[in-house]
């Protein structure tokens, strides 16, 4: 569950360049529940997400997670209860770790039992299992470099790490917007079923107002800072994308010239 509360953020306070990026958020995803959120760019959705992780110091507001207060809880004090998937399929793992370390280190941070890099036999496998269960054919490239794999597989093994983490909160930022088509698909699906089988509670962001309808069950969408839609259940499934391009071309005053709104 993560609870927002009148959360403010403001960039650069006091001086020339001062932005508020979030003006009063008010949002409760309940336990388990899979949020698509929208916005045009600068709409403030990486800075929720990066508030909700820690990232970002809010000036005012407050952010709960599981029922936990972490509003002035540094980053890697909440770190156990959130897995984030970036756009960069370079940012969610390292790439001068093998695929096996990358893992371990994710394992190690849900389990927190100690575990470290040392990974045996039965761990071997495990992680083994897990590629296998992706069907890219990594379950044989335990050893390889992260970076020798392509983004997809990378953003797929991202996912996987974000599950092993047993997080109460999985947070993803246009995971797909970096991969081809047939790529963003697969981890979209994948995306779906690691949401299903584990039932994190997750915030999804993306700029397909498609995507936004597809995937999970609520659609957010944010503007200037704060939300202005926000539907679920039947109101939701009854919503195409056209009806969304319409809602975003009344909220900017029809200034729709703008391929900040990729239409997929
Ligand atoms: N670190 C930062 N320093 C200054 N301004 C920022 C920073 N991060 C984001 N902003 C500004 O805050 C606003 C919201 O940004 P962001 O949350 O990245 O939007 P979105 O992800 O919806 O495109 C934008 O105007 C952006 O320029
Ligand atoms: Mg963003």
């Amino acid at each position: 569950m993560i609870r927002v509360t009148g959360l403010e953020v403001v960039f650069g306070k006091g001086t020339p360049l001062e932005k508020k990026a979030l003006s009063g958020v008010d949002f409760i995803a309940g336990e388990s529940q899979f949020v698509s959120v929208i916005g045009s760019n600068g709409a403030g959705k990486s800075t929720l997400l990066a508030a909700i992780a820690g990232d970002v110091l809010p000036q005012a507001g407050r952010i709960e997670i599981a029922g936990v207060d972490v509003t002035r809880q540094p980053t890697a004090a909440r770190a156990g209860r959130i897995a984030r998937v970036f756009q960069d399929p370079l940012a969610g793992s390292c790439g001068r770790l093998t695929i096996e370390e990358n893992l371990a280190l994710a394992d190690a941070r849900g389990s927190r039992r100690g575990f470290g890099l040392a990974i045996g036999r039965a761990r071997r496998e495990m992680f083994r299992h897990r590629l296998k269960e992706l069907g890219l054919g990594l379950e044989g490239r335990l050893e390889d470099q992260m970076a020798l794999l392509s983004g997809g597989q990378r953003q797929a093994l991202s996912l996987v790490m974000a599950t092993m983490a047993q997080a109460n909160v999985l947070l993803l930022d246009e995971h797909t917007a970096a991969l081809d088509p047939a790529m963003a698909e697969f981890v979209l699906d994948l995306t779906r079923r690691v949401v299903a089988e584990t039932g994190v509670t997750t915030l999804m962001v993306t700029h397909s107002m498609r995507q936004a309808l597809d995937m999970g069950d609520r659609t957010v969408m944010l503007h200037e800072g704060r939300v202005i839609l926000d539907v679920a259940g039947d109101e939701r499934r009854n919503l195409d994308v056209e009806d969304l391009i319409h809602m975003f071309r009344k909220v900017r005053g029809q200034d729709i010239d703008d391929d900040s709104l990729l239409i997929e």
